[in-house]
């Protein structure tokens, strides 16, 4: 077990990506905070992880329910060793009809929530003096423009530039800082962005999804458990030299 004893936090870990990382920590040996907005779905999937697993209600836009989340995740855990910064949400539209409300509220959740968990994180770990593993969930999206989502896409970039800023400044306290770039992975986020783009091509429900994932060079989709191997990997003793990197999990996708 690779991470045995080990003690972790995981914003946005109601469903998806988030919550199958805390299943593969808790099969690595740690115990798993899950934090996500979604109260009753947060409850509800950590409960069906047993009791290495509990949840918190935390929403990542709001500084006060980060400080009460982290204080509650401290308490019952009794430190936070690895921090994975997953929680986001996507937007999509054209230049000429993004409204600045929604740029707000995606840089709220993707870029301030990222930026003040990994400082809420990271005074913890230093407070402790024993280091620790900080984890941000970019995207290919963060390396390259996309027509229809200037928005997301910008978000994406800022993790991945906050991610060689703190990576940078944290390692000196021993805190490594990297993070993941998925492609595309199948899920309820998936559904969304998939719906986004039925309204703004024109096309049927499900039609972006198949093409995308048909396209990919691996030939489909990602799963959420196709990144845990990164994410075990990131938050473990094996990546200790490793900082301020972000990882393509994308079947090749980006390259091509
Ligand atoms: N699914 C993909 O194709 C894909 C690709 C690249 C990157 N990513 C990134 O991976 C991460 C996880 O993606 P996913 O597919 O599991 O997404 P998802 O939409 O299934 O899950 C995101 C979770 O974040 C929670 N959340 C939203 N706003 C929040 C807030 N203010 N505070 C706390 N929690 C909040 C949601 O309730 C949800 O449970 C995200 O950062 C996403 O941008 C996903």
């Amino acid at each position: 077990m690779r991470l045995a004893g080990k003690t972790a936090l995981i914003t946005g870990a109601a469903r998806g990506i988030g919550l199958e990382f805390a299943r593969a920590y808790i099969a690595e040996g740690a115990s798993v905070a899950l934090a996500d907005i979604d109260e009753a779905k947060v409850r509800q999937s950590a409960e069906a992880l047993g009791p290495k697993a509990f949840a918190i209600a935390m929403d990542v836009t709001h500084q006060d329910s980060i400080d009460a989340g982290f204080d509650e995740a401290v308490e019952k855990l009794g430190s936070i060793d690895i921090l994975v910064n997953n929680a986001a949400l996507f937007s999509a539209s054209p230049i000429a009809e993004i409204i600045r409300a929604d740029y707000e509220r995606i840089f709220a959740v993707n870029v301030a929530g990222t930026l003040f968990c990994l400082q809420a994180a990271a005074r913890h770990m230093i407070a402790r003096g024993t280091g620790g593993k900080i984890i941000n969930l970019a995207s290919q999206a963060g390396r390259r423009g996309e027509p229809l989502v200037a928005v997301y896409c910008a978000s994406k970039a800022a993790v991945i530039s906050l991610t060689q800023s703190a990576g940078l400044d944290l390692i000196r306290h021993g805190i490594n800082v990297n993070a993941i770039a998925p492609g595309v992975v199948d899920g309820e986020h998936w559904d969304g962005v998939d719906a986004h783009f039925a309204r703004f091509e024109k096309r049927p429900l499900g039609e972006k999804k198949r093409l995308v994932g048909a396209s990919v060079p691996i030939g489909r989709m990602a799963e959420p458990a196709d990144l845990t191997g990164m994410a075990i990997f990131l938050a473990s003793a094996e990546a200790d030299y490793i900082v301020a990197q972000t990882y393509g999990v994308d079947g090749g996708n980006w390259m091509a």
